[in-house]
């Protein structure tokens, strides 16, 4: 069967990844997270003295110093889903952290990080057969993908379901902190210049406040099955 691509957008902790992950699990597809991609760039960034005490990034300094970051996926056989790798170490809990939460959106901004984000996603998808998700795949990455999916769902129900996914793993988490952080980063996502989050035309939306997991998963696995069809 011919392979698609399948761009997955949306607003942030709307359970995006979790149907990516368990949609390429099931169809044998390759998962890529772009979103810890750019939360890789800002644990750099937060490392390497990038931020100004105002929260500013030293972009002048960032720029020269891209090229010494290198953001892979390994696929890991116990959880089944691929962990985020920041120079050759494992940074899949460092970058899930409120403090990463809230810089990101400041890093995601900036045109040439964007460009250098972008240009590693269409190689990782040169040869379809890809779940990505992210804010601008269906616009910019991958405007040609087979299938496209724009999720929603309330801004409360969203920091609910983040401060649950902290609090399983341990972490420390206040809800009302979580909520404003939502709140801005979705003003922030959608009204920067350069690729803000909005849905692509042939988008399908699904608002998922109210749907369980599993209603999702079964959701978009009829999305897919529709779009192989169409394409063979
Ligand atoms: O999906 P997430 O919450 O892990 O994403 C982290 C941040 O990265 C989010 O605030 C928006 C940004 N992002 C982006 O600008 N473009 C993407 N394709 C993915 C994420």
């Amino acid at each position: 069967m011919k392979k698609i691509t399948i761009a997955i957008d949306g607003f942030s902790s709307c359970g995006k990844s979790t149907m990516a992950k368990d949609l390429a699990k099931k169809i044998g597809y390759v998962y890529v997270d772009t979103g810890a991609m750019y939360r890789s760039v800002t644990l750099f960034a937060m490392q390497n003295n990038l931020f100004s005490k105002d929260g500013s990034v030293k972009t002048t300094e960032l720029e020269k110093r891209m090229k010494d970051i290198q953001i892979s996926f390994v696929f890991n056989n116990e959880t089944g889903r691929p962990d985020t790798y920041l120079n050759g170490e494992l940074v899949e809990k460092e970058i899930r952290t409120l403090e990463v939460s809230s810089h990101v959106s400041n890093i995601a901004t900036i045109p040439f990080v964007r460009e250098a984000m972008v240009a590693q996603q269409q190689r990782m998808g040169k040869d379809k057969g890809l779940v990505m998700d992210g804010r601008d795949i269906g616009t910019t990455v991958f405007p040609e993908a087979e299938l496209k999916i724009f999720v929603t769902a309330s801004p409360e129900v969203r920091a609910k379901r983040r401060f649950d996914e902290l609090n399983e793993k341990g972490m420390p988490a206040d809800f009302d902190d979580i909520f404003e952080n939502v709140k801005e980063r979705d003003y922030i996502d959608s009204h920067r210049e350069v690729s803000p989050l909005r849905k692509a035309n042939d988008a399908i939306e699904l608002d998922n406040s109210n749907m369980t997991i599993a209603e999702q998963s079964e959701w978009l696995m009829q999305k897919f099955t529709d779009a192989c069809k169409k394409i063979q």
